[in-house]
């Protein structure tokens, strides 16, 4: 299974900068052997395309999309429309979408399957919170937000589907989490999946850690069984560190 790193620039770098930092990332020695992509603001989409042009390294990604194909949604942006820019992936049901805007699982589970229907690979965010941690639920919660999330996925489409494990303890912190700890959370992960679409779909769903990952971690998260790639917040924001932890990754 091929590793995948995805940069998620949050609410960073309008149009303005997006350029800049999609050719400053392209100028760096990249690896072939991973899948890279850069999860930019809805706005920055335009500007990211234009330096991209034709060039497919970094793929494109979203940080949300809404639900329906068109409609009476005021802001909201739809898969539809983010495949005119070559979207390939979209992140879904990130931790600070969950805690600001309210989103919730069902939320999270109608967006990833109208992703799919549409052609992107959905990126599908879980994880427990501190206090969750703490009381034992890391099992329990992860289980009903994957079990919400793919709902109304299909294991076998030509559009696959991603999770990422990211503990919201960990986002922004400083703090990441133990690969041994993720490992576990990975294989919940993974038999939820099993549990719903059987053995072989769920040997073949990515399923990457998220959580202060940098370019010193991040060799020992991609080694652990299980853990097919990272979501990398803080640590993309320089896109030059982001292509030194791309090398790290797959240092061939
Ligand atoms: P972080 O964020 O790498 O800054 O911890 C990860 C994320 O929220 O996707």
């Amino acid at each position: 299974m091929r590793t995948l790193l995805i940069a998620n620039w949050k609410m960073h770098y309008g149009p303005m900068k997006a350029g800049g930092w999609i050719r400053a990332f392209r100028r760096e020695r990249l690896p072939k052997d991973l899948d890279i992509a850069v999860a930019v603001p809805h706005v920055s989409l335009a500007a990211s395309r234009a330096s991209l042009g034709r060039a497919s390294i970094p793929a494109l990604a979203a940080q949300d999309a809404f639900w329906a194909q068109d409609g009476a949604y005021t802001g909201e942006v739809s898969p539809g429309m983010l495949l005119e820019f070559g979207v390939q992936f979209c992140l879904v049901g990130h931790s600070e979408r969950r805690i600001y805007l309210g989103e919730t699982d069902e939320m999270v589970g109608k967006k990833a399957a109208t992703l799919q229907a549409a052609g992107i690979v959905p990126v599908i965010c879980v994880g427990e919170n501190e206090a969750q941690l703490k009381k034992g639920e890391v099992s329990k919660v992860l289980k009903a937000q994957v079990a919400a999330a793919i709902a109304s996925l299909k294991p076998d489409g030509k559009t696959p589907f991603v999770f990422a494990y990211e503990p919201v303890w960990s986002i922004g912190t400083g703090k990441p989490c133990p690969p041994q700890k993720a490992k576990e959370a990975h294989e919940i992960i993974r038999s939820a999946i099993q549990k719903k679409f059987g053995q072989s779909a769920a040997e073949h769903v990515r399923i990457i850690y998220g959580g202060s990952v940098d370019a010193h971690n991040i060799s020992e998260y991609v080694t652990t069984t299980g853990v097919n790639g990272a979501l990398v917040g803080g640590a993309s924001l320089d896109p030059r560190a982001f292509a030194l932890l791309c090398r790290t990754a797959n240092p061939a």
